[in-house]
């Protein structure tokens, strides 16, 4: 059976536990997102407030907004590639899907996740077995960890995006 989606962009719901801190009322500044007219579904852009950068997506679930580093070692998403609702790291393969906040794929150079198990290092399909560097390099990618997506919210009024961030 087809599901009915709107035919115009909305703000997507995101789990309420992965709001960003900060962003409640009293405490949230309001930036702009650009026109979401200029944002269609399956792109993003990167917005930069002082030295906050957040990543709006357009998702099939609507549009999003996160920071605009990966959970993992703080790349820009937003130069990854969005496909459905999941965002691809361009660094370390790490996927992410942003409708839900859950990790889809671990990083290659493996690690803590968000709870704090630990993943193998990994290598996609066809490329050679990556070996682990020696010492300090090896602990701290064991130690690094996959943290959670947090949210900003957003509105979108009369077609422009505008996101709660917190003041600075
Ligand atoms: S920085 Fe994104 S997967 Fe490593």
């Amino acid at each position: 059976m087809a599901i009915d989606r709107p035919t115009f962009p909305i703000a997507a719901a995101f789990p309420g536990e992965l709001r960003a801190p900060g962003t409640d009322a009293g405490h949230a500044q309001t930036i702009g997102g650009g026109m979401v007219g200029d944002l269609p579904e399956g792109s993003m852009r990167r917005v930069t407030h002082g030295d906050l950068d957040v990543l709006i997506a357009h998702t099939p679930g609507g549009v999003v907004a996160i920071d605009d580093r990966c959970p993992h070692m703080s790349a820009p998403l937003s130069i990854g590639d969005l496909d459905g609702c999941v965002v691809a790291c361009p660094l370390h393969e790490g996927r992410f899907d942003l409708c839900s906040g859950e990790v889809v794929q671990m990083p290659t150079t493996g690690g803590l996740d968000a709870e704090g198990a630990y993943h193998p290092t990994w290598s996609p399909a066809g490329k050679e077995p990556k070996v682990d560097p020696p010492g300090r390099k090896a602990e701290a990618r064991r130690f690094t960890r996959v943290r959670r997506l947090r949210y900003y919210p957003l509105r979108i009024v009369e077609g422009r995006i505008e996101v709660d961030v917190p003041a600075i």
